[in-house]
């Protein structure tokens, strides 16, 4: 099965959502996709997701209530057949660690050329806006990874 690895800075706020819908389009696609998601700040370690992601997660039916955050480690390359990140700092961050150019090849921004920016510090909304950037490119990735 391939396996697919979100990453952004906090995994509280866009890693963990993105996972939700990822693998709630595959559930929905009837696709096989294993998703997971990671943060390369490791701060957060220890917490759920954040409660507004959570809750817009809800709200669309993709349940992120049992998240437990995870800080991205050189191990990922390995587990991973893709890391999807989130804007240009996480490509930065996770490409610092790459020991190779398969582990390189592996990394790609989530909107390809666009970033997905961080709604953490902004109003609610934000994780709306959030929710609907990420759905938008969902069966994008769930086809490319199983091409
Ligand atoms: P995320 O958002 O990267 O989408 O999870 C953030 C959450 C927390 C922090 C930064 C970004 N923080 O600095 O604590």
């Amino acid at each position: 099965m391939k396996r697919v690895l979100c990453v952004c800075l906090g995994n509280i706020c866009r890693s963990p959502l993105a996972e939700g819908v990822l693998k709630s389009k595959a559930q929905e696609m009837n696709l096989p996709l294993r998703v997971a998601s990671a943060g390369t700040l490791g701060f957060h370690v220890g917490s759920g997701a954040d409660k507004r992601s959570v809750a817009i997660g809800k709200k669309y039916n993709v349940d992120i209530s049992n998240h437990q955050v995870q800080k991205f480690s050189l191990e990922h390359f390995d587990l991973y057949d893709i890391i999807l990140v989130m804007d240009r700092m996480n490509f930065r961050d996770v490409a610092s660690l790459a020991r190779n150019e398969s582990d390189l090849k592996k990394i790609s921004l989530y909107l390809e050329d666009e970033e997905v920016s961080d709604p953490y510090t902004g109003p609610d909304e934000g994780f709306e806006t959030l929710y609907i950037i990420l759905e938008g490119h969902a069966e994008h990735w769930v086809r490319r990874a199983l091409q």
